[in-house]
Order: C-alpha cells, then structure tokens, then sequence
C-alpha cells in the first residue's frame, strides 16, 4: 500500500464499525435464526412436550454436525469449557498421568487437565505457525503421558498427523496408546489435508460461543468422535451417567439452541470463506510492510482466521509492541489483542501447576504476537483502513 493511498484512505475516517480485537459473531446472522427460535418455542407450548431432553432438533443437529466434520458421531454440550473437561475424564486421568498442552493458549485446556487431577505439562510452539510443536512435544513424553493436547491455535490447524506419528513412538506405562485431542474451540470450519479439523485424534471440541465461527444463542459446543466407547462415555458425562462413563451431569445444548445451530451450520463455509477474503485482500495491502509478520498458511491447511495473528521483530517485543497496540487504538481507533501469551503467565492456578517448566520459544512469541479485528461481516473500506493504520502506525514507531 503506497503512501498516498494509505493517506487518502486514513481521511476518509475510522472504521464504520468499532471493532474488538477479537469481535463477536453479530450482525449477520438474522431472520433464519430467529424463525428457528421461534418455531421451537411454538413447538414446546404443548404442555405434555416442553422442550424436552434429547429433541429431533438436537438429533439433527448432532448428525449434520458429524456429517461436516466427517466424523461417524458428534455429542452436542453447553460449552467447550464442559466438553475440554469431559474428554480429560474420559481418560480417567490419574494423579501421575501427564497431559501434553499447547503453551500458546487460553487458559480452558490447562484448566481442563489440572481439573481432573493430571499434571499439566506445557510444550512450545512453531514460531511461524504458533502450533504445538512436534519435536517439542516429543522431548516432554514420559512413561505417564497419556495425552498430546494441542488447540488449533487461532483458527488453524495445529499439525495432527505429525503429533500423530510422535503419539504413535511412545506408550503409557498402563494405558499404551498415547491420545491425541483437539480443541478447536477457535477452529471450526478449518481444513486440515483432505479433512476438516475435528477428524484427526481421538477427539475434538468445539465451542459456539457469541465470538466464535458460528454460535448457538451465545453459548454451546460439541465434541466429534470416531470411538464407539468414547462417544457413549461423552453422551453418559452429559446427562447423568450411563453404563460406559457411570458418573455424570448436566452439559446439555438447549433445543432451542440445536434449531439455531442447524442454520448457522449451514452458513458456516460462507461465514468461512468470507473470513478468508478479508485475509487475502489484508495480506495483498499488507504485503511489504516493515516490521510485521503476516499470518503463515501452510499448504496442507485452510485457515479459518478467527484471528488474524501478526508479528512485531524480537526488538519490538514487550513493551514496543504494545506501545504499537497502544497507538492503534488511541490514534486510529483499531482495536486489537494479544491472543494468546503462554498459560503460564496466567496467576494462579495454572501458573502453580508449571512452576520451572520452560518454553523459551512461546515466551518470545507471546510478547512479540497481537491479533488485529478479523470478521465475515467486515468491509472492504474497514479492511482498508485497518491496513492503512497498521503502516502508518509501524512506520511512526520505526
Ligand atoms: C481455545 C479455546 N478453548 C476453549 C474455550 C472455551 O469455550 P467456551 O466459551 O465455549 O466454554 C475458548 C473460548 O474462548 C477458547 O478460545
């Protein structure tokens, strides 16, 4: 973007929306929705009906969802905070049992492990891709890991058969098999080979929440399996307990919930694709300017871009970083926000269970990284400007 376009387009104004760093999934989403909800309700007046447990709207949106992720079962929850917990107990972590997470992170996943009473052990990511690393997390397997545990950071696919074939060179001393587990809570509607994310491993979870690709009414999830046993202890988890998971509780998706999922499935490849053309024409403004690192795609993955993540140099890393964040948001009213630092710098309990773990590459990332507003609604003008701001706003800080 030459210096006179960016000009011209830095005086038409701000943005026509104020957009958040990482926005919420609205207005575009509408008439087929609310139709949804309210054929739903009208539904459940019948007194002897209700909205019910297990509805034909939650059947169908069980199996339309397994049908996109290609996945022969998907079980339909509150929440990937609920479904990230239930896939650590159905391994039936124990205290010894280590749980391989990515350190670029949000704080779900740890919080999954350290809740089932495993120990949460951090790997580092690739430095272009912001993934979990293989040969990292090789280096941390022990006789007690039982699970690799990446996110798909982001929107993209963390490198599943590589993590794969690392799981498939150990054993657990009493379990065998090493799991792979996904949470692409961030993730949906990604590609991965010939696969959407949510094939690989043992299973994947996804959220539905307002910010997230698609969403069911602000909250909800689902986890996708391809194991018998697996998909018949997550339905047990859900409600109450069956003969396969004994214990359980209460994680259902609302009917409600399902009916507006059904629609906004069927928008999602648009929801998607859109993303993706706000990236392309952000990567072609974008192209040669000083300083920043644009998102890496690989050629064997799609990328969802539920964030855009850029980078500043190792020189800018910390406090020019966010002096440039700063700047944005004070001079040219772009909003944006570092997703994710490692987990570790969290307080508390996650910080507690990683005490001495080192991921010297993570900590470089976490403070060179910040993600600038990516959504399917945005326009081309607000694209445009949010370039614009980003050279104009580099080049003063140089
Ligand atoms: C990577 C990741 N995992 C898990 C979650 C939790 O999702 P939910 O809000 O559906 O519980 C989030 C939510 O922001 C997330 O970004």
């Amino acid at each position: 973007m030459d210096t006179n376009t960016r000009k011209e387009i830095l005086k038409r104004g701000g943005t026509s929306i104020a957009w958040q760093g990482e926005p919420h999934l609205g207005g575009d989403y509408g008439q087929e929705e609310i139709d949804a909800v309210v054929n739903c309700i009208e539904a459940s007046t019948a007194y002897n009906v209700g909205f019910g447990f297990m509805m034909e709207e939650i059947i169908d949106f069980e199996a339309a969802f397994a049908d996109y992720c290609d996945t022969k079962y998907s079980v339909s929850i509150n929440g990937a905070g609920s479904g990230l917990d239930m896939a650590m107990m159905v391994l039936e972590l124990e205290p010894d049992d280590e749980v391989i997470v990515s350190a670029l992170n949000f704080k779900a996943a740890p919080m999954a492990v350290i809740g089932q009473g495993a120990k949460l052990i951090l790997c580092d990511c690739d430095p272009r891709t912001f993934q979990a690393d293989p040969a990292d997390v090789e280096k941390r397997i022990t006789k007690n890991t039982r699970a690799i545990f990446p996110v798909h950071f982001n929107g993209m696919s963390a490198p599943m058969d590589d993590l794969l074939e690392v799981a498939s060179r150990h054993q657990h001393h009493k379990h065998g098999e090493i799991q792979l587990i996904g949470d692409a809570a961030r993730a949906l509607g990604g590609g991965y080979k010939d696969t959407k994310i949510g094939k690989k491993g043992l299973m994947t979870v996804f959220s539905f929440h307002t910010m997230k690709n698609m969403t069911t009414l602000g909250e909800g999830g689902a986890v996708t399996t391809d194991d018998d046993h697996t998909y018949e202890y997550l339905r047990g988890i859900r409600q109450f307990g069956n003969e396969t998971s004994g214990w359980g509780t209460n994680y259902k998706m609302t009917r409600v919930q399902a009916a507006v999922g059904l629609v906004q499935l069927s928008r999602l490849d648009d929801f998607i694709a859109r993303r993706r053309a706000v990236a392309a024409a952000r990567k072609e403004m974008l192209d040669g300017i000083p300083h920043l690192t644009v998102p890496y795609e690989p050629d064997d993955v799609t990328h969802s871009y539920y964030l855009y993540t850029l980078l500043v140099p190792q020189d800018w890393a910390g406090d020019k970083r966010d002096k440039l964040m700063e700047l944005l948001r004070e001079e040219y009213g772009v909003d944006t926000v570092v997703a994710n630092p490692p987990v570790n710098q969290i307080p508390g309990v996650i910080a507690e269970a990683t005490k001495g773990q080192q991921i010297p590459v993570s900590e470089e990332l976490g403070a060179r990284l910040f993600c600038a507003p990516i959504h399917p609604m945005m326009s081309q003008e607000d694209n445009e400007y949010i370039c614009a701001a980003l050279w104009d706003a580099v080049e003063k800080m140089s």
